[in-house]
């Protein structure tokens, strides 16, 4: 019999809630919600009522909480996994579009929600939208490209929401819309477009990839990848609608972290490639290609990804 594999989650606000739910439909897989770690009790309280509804022998979670506080670390970069997105890594990686030499991605959505203490409101708790939100374009873009950054250059600011806001007498200072420019060490460049006062958009995401023989695109959530090579034009564009039958639970995310389960599973159990499919190294640079995005809006100029990794050093010296 396979061994089960026990989890415990540091934090249960909405994305905590979101992996609980995931595990309580991975059960068949022989995974098992161990321990949970919070010190907001109504978070507590709204994981353990979820943790009744799905049938999770909750009780026990939080007796096995106070007894094993063990700690599983993932980097939660989920949105490769989206179907759509999935996809079109797919066609990237076949080789079917050439040389990738540009990756354009637009996230049109509605405003920050509302979080645990508002912690989200600040850059000082969360580093900035472009780190806190946009790592995983970054992350996609670095995947696309097959390359790694090297600097970055970015335009934004808070210009619709949050600013009637007041938390202990300060109005937020996150940025609301952005474009971010990430020049790769390949000389492929990828460009984001952010904007969270966008409700009126049919797609929240929308990806394209130019290599020097073919496009794709991808648009989430319509789910919809398209695929075009220069030599056919426009008459030869092919639209793909992407499913993903294992997906038993579609959560806030298309499914995407219940795949990213999966594959964390497989991971663990030896049955994928080596390692978490996401390592830490994948997750510092998403993060490090938004610290200098956040910089360069300060500064108003380039912003070197070796000026932000040596940051982090000095820091942690
Ligand atoms: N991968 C994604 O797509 C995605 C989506 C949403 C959020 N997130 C990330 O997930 C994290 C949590 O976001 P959320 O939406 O769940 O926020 P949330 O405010 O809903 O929940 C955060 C929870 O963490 C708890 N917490 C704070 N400090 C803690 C500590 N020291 N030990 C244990 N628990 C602690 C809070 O009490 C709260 O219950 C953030 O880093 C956010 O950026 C990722």
């Amino acid at each position: 019999m396979e061994e089960m594999m026990r989890y415990g989650i540091v934090g249960v606000g909405m994305m905590g809630r979101e992996h609980v739910a995931n595990l309580a439909h991975l059960r068949s897989e022989g995974v098992v919600l161990t321990c949970i770690a919070d010190p907001h009790p109504p978070s507590l309280d709204l994981t353990l009522d979820l943790a009744r509804s799905l049938g999770l022998p909750s009780p026990q979670v939080v007796e096995a909480a106070k007894q094993r506080p063990e700690i599983l670390v993932q980097v939660g970069l989920e949105y490769r996994y989206m179907p759509p997105v999935a996809k079109l890594i797919k066609v990237v990686k076949s080789g079917t579009l050439g040389h990738v030499k540009m990756v354009a991605i637009r996230e049109h959505r509605f405003p920050f929600l509302v979080k645990v203490n508002n912690w989200n409101r600040f850059n000082i708790n969360s580093g900035g939208t472009l780190v806190e939100k946009c790592c995983h374009f970054f992350d996609l873009m670095r995947l696309f490209a097959g390359a790694n950054p090297v600097r970055v250059m970015a335009s934004g600011a808070i210009d619709v929401n949050h600013k009637d806001e007041v938390y202990d007498g300060k109005v937020p200072d996150i940025i609301d819309n952005a474009y971010v420019i990430v020049e790769f060490d390949n000389g492929s460049r990828g460009m984001l477009d952010l904007c969270m006062f966008a409700e009126g958009s049919r797609n929240e995401q929308e990806i394209s990839v130019v290599g020097d023989i073919g496009k794709g695109e991808a648009f989430v959530p319509e789910s919809i990848v398209r695929v075009g090579m220069r030599k056919t034009g426009r008459d030869g564009v092919t639209t793909i609608k992407p499913e993903d039958e294992r997906i038993k639970y579609d959560g806030l995310h298309h499914g995407s972290s219940y795949l990213e389960h999966l594959n964390f599973l497989a991971a663990i159990r030896g049955q994928g490639s080596s390692g978490p499919p996401v390592n830490l190294h994948d997750g510092l640079l998403s993060v490090a290609i938004g610290v200098a995005g956040q910089l360069s809006i300060e500064k108003g100029c380039f912003v070197t990804i070796e000026e932000v990794v040596s940051m982090t050093k000095t820091k942690s010296i």
